[in-house]
């Protein structure tokens, strides 16, 4: 990981219109070839960030380097980047083969006319689309307008693909046909890609980091399995996912466990890097919560409750349990049977090693100054 960064963001920043702050100091080195998928809530500044990387916008401050030279400010045609935008726009008027070669005929670079045939045929081999040069953009379907827009922005073979939502147009079959697609031609190209979506699955499927963004900012950057199983914020854990969440308080630390007392009871967690009295969060991803019959066993974290709704999902089965102690609780198992019906008396429990524990974004306001501040994590 010490090579240098192909497209790095330093501490940039939009403000629309002297007010509205969209995007607020993000880091964020990507490497050569790297896959980087944004996610956040609408208006979260995803398209604002990628439009600034096109060119399209001009940062308030911060600035955005490529192999190490300042492009800040460098019109989009001198970028060397290619983009699909949110909304799919091709060129009505225009053929598959126009469309895609567009940016060949505009461009400083001369081509020649067998080249700019060549490339749209190559363009139409890799999305799979031969023989549809001629045809008209309404003459298409949502799907294959945006494999062509996917064409079009790689025609002038960019050293960077920039992608907003470019699958959320699809229904779920053709979705996922394309995610593989795209992380397949991603790969055969080796282009630096930086992708927006709203979708977690998408995002965990084809990425190799994810960006979370909240509110102008990077909450957290990880891999896809960093920033769902072991989330800094209950913000990121609730939106990489399913969550069971217990607010409590660390009250004994160990040398390798620590107990956290909840509203539901006292856990063992074998998280060790909080003090005594840290507000915190455990989170329990649902495969991590398991379920069984009612028992008279004293084990530890284990909470009894009522299912209230089975969801049969095909790979994977999905319970909603009510429990007296936690309120409503979800868990999902995989090994095909079913484990109980509605209205059944169940006990859930977790091992304390499956389970994440998350500072409390708001600690309560220190009374007496002489102890450590609460909720203080100590990553690493
Ligand atoms: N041209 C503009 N002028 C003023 N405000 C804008 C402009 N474009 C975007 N904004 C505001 O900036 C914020 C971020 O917008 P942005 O389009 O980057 O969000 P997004 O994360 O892409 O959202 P979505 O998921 O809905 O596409 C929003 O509050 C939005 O209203
Ligand atoms: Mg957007």
């Amino acid at each position: 990981m010490s090579a240098d960064p192909h497209l790095s963001l330093k501490g940039l920043t939009k403000v629309y219109d002297g007010r509205v702050k969209a995007v607020d100091r993000v880091e964020l080195d990507i490497q050569n070839g790297e896959f980087v998928t944004l996610v956040g809530p609408s208006g979260c500044g995803k398209s604002t960030t990628l439009r600034m990387l096109a060119g399209f916008i001009e940062p308030t401050s911060g600035s955005i380097e490529m192999d190490g030279r300042d492009i800040t400010f460098l019109p989009p045609n001198k970028r060397d980047i290619g983009m699909v935008f949110q909304s799919i726009a091709l060129f009505p008027h225009m053929t598959v083969a126009e469309n895609i070669s567009y940016g060949m005929k505009v461009a400083d670079e001369k081509f020649s006319q067998s080249e700019i045939d060549d490339r749209v045929e190559e363009m139409l081999e890799l999305v799979e689309m031969p023989e549809t040069a001629d045809r008209y953009p309404e003459q298409l379907s949502g799907g294959q307008q945006q494999r062509i827009g996917l064409a079009r922005s790689l025609a002038l073979r960019p050293e960077i693909l920039l992608l907003d939502e470019p699958l959320s147009a699809l229904d779920e079959k053709l979705r996922e046909q394309m995610q593989t697609e795209l992380t397949k031609i991603q790969q055969e190209l080796g282009v630096t890609t930086v992708f927006v979506t709203h979708n977690q699955e998408e995002a965990m499927t084809m990425s190799d980091r994810i960006v979370i963004m909240n509110d102008g900012h990077f909450e957290q950057i990880g891999t896809p399995n960093q920033v769902y199983n072991d989330p800094k914020s209950t913000f990121v854990a609730d939106f990489m996912g399913k969550s069971n969440l217990f607010a409590g308080t660390v009250t004994e630390t160990g040398p390798d466990e620590s107990v956290v007392t909840t509203d539901a009871g006292e856990f063992i967690v074998d998280d060790t890097s909080f003090r005594t009295r840290a507000s915190v969060q455990i989170l329990i991803r649902p495969e991590d919560l398991m379920m069984s019959r009612p028992s008279d066993s004293q084990a530890d974290n284990t909470l009894t409750g009522t299912v209230t709704i089975v969801h049969l999902l095909g790979s994977v089965t999905r319970y909603y349990i009510q429990s007296e102690q936690a309120g409503q609780l979800i868990v999902e198992d995989q090994s095909g049977g079913q484990l109980a019906t509605e209205g059944d008396s169940v006990q859930v429990f977790f091992d304390p090693s499956e389970c994440c524990v998350i500072p409390d974004p708001e600690p309560p306001v220190e009374t007496d100054v002489s102890e450590p501040a609460m909720g203080v994590y100590q990553s690493e």
